[in-house]
């Protein structure tokens, strides 16, 4: 491979060509959609800290959920804005409650659309934390019973996978059992296997209202320099009954993704966080960065990694952009 025997811009000479010996490729159903579930009734109301984002309420999923299937996008995953929080998160594992009310109205409406429950009570605890406290701590073992409580009802509810993203250990194999025991063998487990405690998880927190009262989530999740331990994370979680593993944030650790995809024969998503989302919103309001074309950049990047598919909030709009299907 020496010039000028060897000229690689032969074959960026032109679109056509360029396509041809394109290596990744990036399309509808490589993406999942995040949605923001609130009570009551008719509200779609767009969230400040992710723009072009929406509260929904359950009545207006339905649309969305059509929308997103229309564009030849696969699958949703429902984040719950509870009426009430408690120390105990229970609005989370309540048969009525707002996600297992939204997960019934998408199977009804739009049946074939693949719904991906999130499992964590950091959305329904008053103090913000993922899991029980005992004192100032989060009690990992009192904690596992919770989600897979939680698991248990979202798939009495129908969800069609469920996706553990609180951080305890053990929680995999705690949710694989209840699911079992309960008749539901075929609900598969996409575990957010390796989440690191990062900072772009700011605009979902406030989209949620789910940051912590006191203190962090640092002793549950992931430290950002580690990548050995996040291969450890996932073979734990294969090991506990992981159908699909996660990495998360995307971008920022595009490495660890890579490093997934090469240990294991399991498939990979990768979630494209808040954070990576808002700040390419924010850099193209601001004319700094062309946000279609960064977006775009970013999505084919973290496919590149190794992922199989990404969430990601601009899901909708970038399907857009390929012309669905
Ligand atoms: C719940 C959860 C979080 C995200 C997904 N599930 C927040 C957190 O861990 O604080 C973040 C998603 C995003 O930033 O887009 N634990």
């Amino acid at each position: 491979m020496r010039y000028p025997q060897y000229r690689p811009r032969r074959l960026r000479r032109n679109e056509p060509l360029r396509r041809l010996v394109q290596e990744t490729d990036l399309s509808p159903r490589h993406l999942v959609y995040p949605l923001f579930v609130v009570p009551g009734n008719g509200i779609r109301r767009e969230i400040p800290s992710l723009p072009g984002q929406f509260h929904l309420s359950v009545d207006k999923l339905p649309d969305v959920a059509r929308e997103a299937k229309s564009l030849g996008i696969l699958g949703v995953i429902l984040f719950g804005i509870p009426s009430r929080k408690d120390p105990l998160g229970s609005e989370a594992y309540d048969p009525d409650g707002i996600i297992q009310r939204a997960i019934k109205e998408l199977k009804n409406s739009v049946p074939d659309l693949v719904v991906i429950t999130d499992v964590c009570l950091c959305e329904y605890t008053d103090h913000g934390h993922c899991g029980v406290l005992k004192g100032e701590t989060v009690d990992n073992d009192a904690t596992l019973e919770l989600l897979a409580r939680t698991a248990v009802s979202q798939a009495r509810a129908g969800a069609d996978v469920v996706a553990p993203s609180d951080m305890m250990d053990g929680r995999v194999g705690a949710i694989r059992r209840a699911l079992d025991e309960e008749g539901f063998s075929d609900v598969s487990i996409l575990s957010y296997a390796a989440k690191y405690c990062s900072a772009f998880y700011g605009p979902f927190r406030e989209a949620a209202d789910s940051a912590p009262k006191f203190g962090d989530r640092k002793s549950y999740q992931m430290d950002p320099p580690n990548w050995r331990e996040a291969l450890r994370e996932v073979a734990m979680d294969i090991e506990e009954g992981a159908d699909i593993v996660m990495v998360k944030p995307a971008m920022p650790y595009l490495d660890v993704i890579a490093r997934v995809k090469e240990e294991f024969f399991y498939p990979v998503a990768a979630y494209q966080v808040s954070g990576e989302f808002a700040m390419i919103k924010a850099a193209d309001r601001l004319g700094w960065v062309d946000g279609n074309r960064a977006m775009m950049e970013c999505l084919i990047a973290i496919r590149r990694a190794g992922a199989d598919f990404v969430l990601t909030y601009a899901a909708l709009e970038v399907a857009r952009i390929l012309g669905g299907g």
